[in-house]
């Protein structure tokens, strides 16, 4: 397994972000999963520090949030105490564990930017869930954001942040839908959030077996 690269962001990274991201595109991400109707049996892939993963469990009958970094999902699991039908896994996204086809939402939050397998990430996601079952995809995008806001945004992330991980790459939003629906997928819809910073918003399903 890599090097655990978040381990020296866990115990501060929600600080981090809202330096990079700002305080408005933040709160439209959380707003956006904190309105996903009924959830269900949820995971989160890539849970971090459990910042989205609150607004699911709240909803959700039962989620298993899941990361790589022991860090993230310590800082996570002290944070969301208070939670008592979240499951915290150390796992990839590439490769869970989970049974197939029997969660009712998969959130990807902020993700893909950071994994070089997102193929991977996305066939899994569309193995565990039922058919019918949602996929709930957020991810910071520099698209679609002036030249001056991207610069601004860059330097911050380093600053707050440091490099990035090897194989990390701006997603688009377009490259997000043939993303998903190379998985199989179909897109129920895909929105821009943020005004001077963006975070692309998509949700999507996994059709039922006999949909053609
Ligand atoms: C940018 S953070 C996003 C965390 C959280 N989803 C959020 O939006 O606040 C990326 C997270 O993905 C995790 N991660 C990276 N590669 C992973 C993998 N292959 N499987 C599971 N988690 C992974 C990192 O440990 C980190 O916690």
């Amino acid at each position: 397994m890599d090097r655990d690269i978040w381990r020296h962001k866990a115990e501060d990274y929600e600080r981090r972000l809202w330096y990079v991201v700002g305080p408005k595109c933040l709160e439209a991400a959380l707003n956006a999963v904190s309105k996903e109707p009924k959830p269900g049996r949820a995971a989160d892939f890539g849970c971090g520090t459990g910042l989205f993963t609150r607004p699911l469990a709240l909803n959700a009958e039962h989620v298993v949030a899941l990361d790589t970094s022991r860090a993230m999902l310590e800082s996570a699991s002290r944070k969301l105490k208070d939670l008592g039908n979240v499951q915290w896994v150390n796992a990839s996204v590439l490769n869970t564990g989970l049974p197939s086809a029997e969660l009712d939402t998969v959130l990807i939050a902020n993700v893909l930017q950071v994994i070089k397998d997102r193929d991977r990430a996305m066939a899994e996601a569309a193995r565990v869930l039922r058919p019918g079952g949602r996929l709930v995809l957020l991810a910071w995008t520099a698209t679609g954001m002036g030249l001056w806001d991207r610069v601004t945004m860059v330097w911050r992330y380093l600053k707050s942040m440091g490099l990035p991980p090897s194989g990390a790459a701006n997603v688009s939003p377009e490259e997000a839908r043939q993303l998903v629906e190379r998985s199989g997928f179909v897109v129920d819809g895909l929105e821009m959030l943020g005004s001077r910073v963006k975070c692309i918003h998509m949700r999507a399903h996994r059709p039922e077996e006999n949909s053609g």
